[in-house]
């Protein structure tokens, strides 16, 4: 997610003028440092989710004037009691069941004026658009689990071996099909959602999304040939090892 921040997400959070960010998965407070810089500046709530966080999250809390608050639990069992959000930064537990869930969970604790949060998803792209990833299967209900083990991927192949991407996570055994996969889970949401709903998906640095209420101001706000472009770019940039410079 945090490779998206300068180019995609900040640009459109400062259109939104949010009250409330939440943050699904931190890891190392790369993202997490960035979004409550701005928050600090425009005086904005902000909550991180992450069970492990890898970073020195109290001192971020205590020198954010009360604005940040870092919850050490699972997204699901957390989303529903937290005070609704104007946007919501999804990048946590990589699978169908969790990303619908959170989905469900976030426009459910919508606010009293009853607009629903933008919410923007990393890794909706190869590998985990199509497949799930598990940090830990035993959070999964047996019912929505696929088979799955440590291995690594590659692109031209959908099988797992010893080496290759992210192959010491658990990932499903095989991609596609019913309820396998981040998009999957987003697509099935919007398509189950009584809401009138946009999705704009970008290609490059394993995908971004972004999921909005289809008003005509965000499609103002929301620019996808601009957003590609600029994501293009800068997977360029990524192979070419020169990162940050896009403008
Ligand atoms: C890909 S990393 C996040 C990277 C971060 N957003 C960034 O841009 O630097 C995913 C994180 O999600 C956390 N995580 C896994 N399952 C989660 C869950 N159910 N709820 C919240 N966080 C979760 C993991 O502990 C891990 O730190």
């Amino acid at each position: 997610m945090k490779n998206f921040w300068e180019i995609a997400i900040k640009p459109s959070i400062e259109q939104l003028a949010p009250t409330h960010i939440i943050e699904i998965g931190s890891d190392k407070g790369f993202n997490t440092r960035k979004v409550l810089s701005y928050c600090i500046e425009n005086n904005c709530r902000f909550t991180a989710i992450d069970p492990f966080p890898q970073f020195d999250y109290q001192t971020m809390e205590k020198e954010s004037n009360g604005l940040f608050k870092m919850v050490t639990d699972l997204s699901l069992n957390v989303l529903k009691d937290l005070e609704p959000a104007d946007v919501a930064l999804i990048d946590g537990d990589h699978n169908w069941y969790t990303v619908y869930n959170e989905l469900d969970q976030i426009f459910a604790n919508r606010k009293a004026d009853k607009t629903l949060p933008v919410c923007f998803f990393h890794d909706t792209g190869w590998p985990y658009a199509r497949r799930d990833m598990y940090y830990n299967p035993e959070n999964i209900p047996k019912s929505h689990i696929k088979p799955h083990a440590k291995g690594g991927m590659f692109i031209t192949n959908p099988e797992l071996f010893n080496i290759g991407f992210n192959n010491n996570l658990y990932n499903a055994l095989t991609e596609g099909g019913e309820k396998n996969g981040v998009l999957t889970a987003i697509e099935d949401f919007v398509s189950d959602s009584s809401h009138n709903l946009t999705l704009y998906s970008f290609d490059g640095l394993h995908g971004l999304s972004i999921l909005f209420e289809g008003t005509e101001q965000n499609h103002q706000i929301f620019s996808p040939f601009d957003i590609q472009k600029k994501i293009a770019l800068l997977t360029e940039y990524h192979r070419l090892g020169q990162f940050y410079q896009v403008r």
